[in-house]
């Protein structure tokens, strides 16, 4: 039966009736054996404050769908009814489904009973990491007291890392005086709508921790025309790294970073050698997972397949397997955030009503993973980021006044772009014809724009001058 067919039969004054009667709840039991009507029944109890449907609902955990029996266990934790504990224990162990298991676990914590705590203890001991954070969760509320702190503490080293994040996260921490109200973070006015000359390396050094709100970067490439600069690719990864450490450091508590590449590939030396593609967001995602960004999102940026590179001549004539070659129509965003114990919330919270309605995000948006957008093509510069994708990024992980950093400048699409959603900007670019390029072009390009801030363009030196004293 459809759940529309249920809700017309299962209406919201029978269930009532049904709570307040044991015999009638149990014929409806007794003579739904179907599974669908139950489990609907069950899931739209709501409060059960009486203890009629009691036995009833403990004859449900011999059901032999795990769905019956878990939510059967949900509303008797409802009843609060502390003579439940050792059928709460008994299926929180033996029973086959993890779901009902860890519902289980739930429902003696729900006793919030001192009576309960050992037996949350013995769940602390369990297999599965679901049961043993279910028993934490369960003994967080009475922390405090030595016996429960020690059980907590000697599963500090457990295998499963949430386990030991959550832990972690209890005891090693100092804990913070108004942990969940939002502090004013600083904002440095003279870091703001800045394009820098230099490495990027070097300009980080200038830039003050927690002073960024988002940084959005495509990093340069490592092929053929990159020889020069890195000598192998695990020295390009180790350079990346330290820079993406340095930005790590100079980002507020909980912001986020979003990082644009692509597996390359190098081309052939002679028709003697392969071509060799290297898996560069694979292989960098660990290395910032290791410093401290947690990840939070893969979005895949698609461009039409007349945009790009045809690799697939060669197996079209042939049609040999192995030799096939997908045209590489892909990209990667993967999105990451400054690993912290606060929630989204803590972040939100720092900005005023004013602020956050300018910045919603009204209308229609993209509400998948799979970004459709056309790549940007540049007569100077070879890799420009498309304005829809600048525009996205902004639009999603930033608040209107906020300061964007982009430590692969390039031509500058993402300055002008927050400028023009009334964010700010910095800016490091290396290569002097990008930086001219960028100062020649800025207020032309921005000519589509409504919103240019005043863009200042800075040597390194410049920018460490008028750092000094500020
Ligand atoms: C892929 S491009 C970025 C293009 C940019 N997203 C745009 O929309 O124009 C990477 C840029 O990083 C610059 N670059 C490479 N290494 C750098 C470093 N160490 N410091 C600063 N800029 C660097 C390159 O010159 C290049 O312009």
């Amino acid at each position: 039966m459809s759940r529309s067919s249920l809700s017309k039969r299962i209406t919201p004054d029978f269930i009532q009736e049904l709570k307040s009667n044991a015999s009638a709840f149990n014929s409806f039991i007794h003579d739904n054996n179907n599974g669908g009507s139950i489990i609907y029944l069950l899931e739209k109890l709501g409060r059960l404050e009486g203890l009629e449907t009691k036995d009833s609902l403990i004859s449900l955990l011999k059901s032999n769908k795990d769905k019956v029996r878990a939510l059967a266990i949900k509303n008797l934790a409802k009843m609060s009814d502390i003579s439940l504990l050792v059928v709460f224990f008994k299926y929180a162990n033996e029973d086959s489904s993890t779901d009902v298991r860890r519902e289980s676990v739930a429902a003696i914590g729900r006793l919030h009973n001192e009576d309960a705590v050992p037996y949350l203890i013995k769940c602390l001991s369990d297999e599965d990491p679901k049961i043993v954070l279910q028993a934490i969760r369960g003994l967080l509320p009475f922390s405090g007291k030595n016996k429960i702190d020690k059980s907590l503490l000697s599963i500090k080293d457990h295998p499963n890392e949430i386990v030991r994040e959550v832990i972690n996260n209890k005891f090693n921490k100092k804990e913070e005086v108004n942990h969940n109200k939002a502090t004013k973070s600083i904002n440095y006015e003279r870091l703001r709508n800045k394009v820098v000359l230099g490495k990027v390396e070097d300009i980080l050094k200038y830039i003050p921790n927690e002073s960024i709100d988002l940084t959005f970067t495509s990093p340069p490439y490592y092929n053929a025309r990159d020889y020069s600069i890195y000598s192998s690719y695990e020295e390009y990864l180790k350079c990346l790294a330290k820079i993406f450490k340095g930005v790590l450091r100079a980002t507020k508590e909980g912001r986020f970073f979003i990082i644009n590449t692509s597996p390359i590939i190098v081309p052939r030396m002679s028709r003697a050698h392969s071509s060799k593609r290297y898996p560069i967001p694979y292989d960098i995602h660990p290395l910032l997972v290791k410093m401290g960004w947690e990840f939070i999102d893969d979005i895949v940026w698609v461009k039409p397949e007349a945009c790009v590179k045809n690799r697939n001549a060669g197996f079209f004539q042939h049609r040999k397997p192995l030799g096939y070659k997908p045209n590489a129509i892909t990209e990667m965003l993967m999105v990451y955030r400054k690993k912290t114990d606060k929630l989204l919330d803590w972040n939100m919270k720092q900005y005023d009503s004013r602020t956050i309605n300018k910045s919603k995000i009204r209308g229609d948006y993209e509400t998948t993973n799979v970004w459709k957008i056309s790549p940007t093509f540049n007569k100077t510069h070879s890799a420009v980021f498309p304005e829809e994708i600048c525009n996205r990024v902004i639009n999603f992980y930033s608040y209107a006044g906020d300061l964007i950093f982009d430590p692969f400048g390039g031509s500058g699409t993402l300055g002008r772009t927050a400028s023009n959603l009334n964010r700010n900007f910095l800016l490091a670019e290396k290569e002097v014809k990008y930086f001219e390029y960028m100062k020649k072009t800025w207020y032309e390009k921005s000519s589509f724009f409504k919103n240019s801030n005043e863009v200042e363009f800075l040597k390194i030196k410049d920018f460490i001058t008028s750092n000094r004293g500020k």
